[in-house]
């Protein structure tokens, strides 16, 4: 088999010239090959929103968000309300507020125009490295190394990686990056991407339209399926933690802004013990606790069993109505509220 190190140029421009014919025509994109640059507002806007949900579900937002807001600026001036209203649906509200917040740094900081580098774009807030490396890419034109799952599960089946995820995950993208080049880096990226939707499939890879098959070690093995692998879960290791449901008056919950480091970093949760605790290290507030029972979650990294404590109290924190944190907060805290409620 072709070795891809050697072969690069053409394995690139195989997958190009398949981009060239059946890139997914999407509300934001520009077809393939199009010299005029997409609006980076326009890109920026479907990136985030498509870190939160698919396609097909993203796309009326995208056309609603444009339509009532057209450039960064109209974003920017908006009112956070109608934003958070116009997102509703699409899933954490985290998402949204650090929208706004982007939208008015580039507008106040930048007078409207998004800064053109991965670096530039990085130090906005709320812009995470998959969202710089996109922007940068489709929007500027720029070389940058742009790895979302469906990327990562390609580069999994092309060489046939055998570490699991997620520790392979730095291994992928450093794949990915020895494929990356100065020509239509907008286009690659994409096309990656629509490979990794419509043919490298996670379960029925079509390897039989795949333009890459010639010189993919997944696919000569006779199980690309088996591509990426996995961690199995019981192979996480877990943890144990507690987690406080205190009520007011009013029967607001109280929540707290998680650090902007870590897990679930700079989201609203409820007050929680350290989550390697066997013990707890004491409730957040003076209250009555009672027990109300426990929840288990799993993340990437560990399998949680959260211990939950409910009680009526007041105290400094951030009171939200039940509806809406439910609504708003992380999978793990809104179990854990559900199960504190009763
Ligand atoms: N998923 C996230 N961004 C995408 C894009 N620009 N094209 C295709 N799939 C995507």
């Amino acid at each position: 088999m072709p070795s891809v190190a050697k072969d690069v140029y053409a394995l690139r421009a195989a997958l190009l010239d398949w981009y060239d014919t059946h890139a997914r025509t999407l509300a934001w994109r520009s077809p393939p090959g199009t010299k005029a640059r997409p609006d980076p507002y326009r890109v920026w806007l479907s990136e985030v929103m498509l870190q939160q949900t698919t396609t097909p579900h993203a796309t009326p937002y995208f056309l609603a968000f444009t339509q009532r807001w057209p450039t960064v600026r109209d974003l920017a001036a908006a009112e956070d309300g109608d934003v958070m209203a116009a997102w509703a649906g699409l899933g954490y509200y985290a998402r949204a507020r650090n929208l706004l917040a982007c939208a008015r740094a580039v507008a106040s900081g930048h007078d409207g125009a998004f800064p053109e580098t991965e670096e530039g774009l990085r130090a906005l807030p709320g812009l995470g490295a998959y969202t710089a490396a996109a922007v940068a890419a489709i929007a500027f034109g720029r070389a940058a190394n742009v790895v979302d799952g469906n990327v990562e599960r390609v580069m999994a089946r092309l060489f046939a990686v055998e570490t699991p995820l997620p520790t392979a995950r730095p291994e992928l993208k450093s794949l990915a990056g020895s494929l990356v080049g100065e020509e239509r880096p907008g286009d690659w990226a994409q096309a990656l991407m629509d490979l990794g939707a419509t043919v490298c499939r996670p379960k029925t890879p079509l390897c039989g339209d795949c333009p890459l098959t010639h010189w993919c070690t997944g696919f000569q093995s006779g199980q690309p399926e088996r591509y990426p692998l996995k961690i199995k879960k019981a192979d996480r290791p877990r943890r144990t933690g507690f987690a406080w449901v205190l009520q007011d008056r009013e029967g607001r919950v109280a929540l707290v802004r998680r650090p902007d480091k870590g897990l679930l970093g700079g989201m609203l949760g409820l007050p929680t013990s350290d989550w390697s605790a066997e013990a707890s290290d004491g409730p957040p507030a003076e209250a009555d606790w009672r027990e109300a029972g426990a929840i288990e979650h799993v993340f990437t990294h560990f399998a949680l069993t959260l211990n939950v404590r409910a009680a009526r109290g007041d105290g400094d924190f951030i009171w939200t109505p039940v509806d809406e944190a439910l609504a708003s907060l992380p999978t793990v805290f809104r179990k854990a509220l559900e199960r504190g409620l009763g």
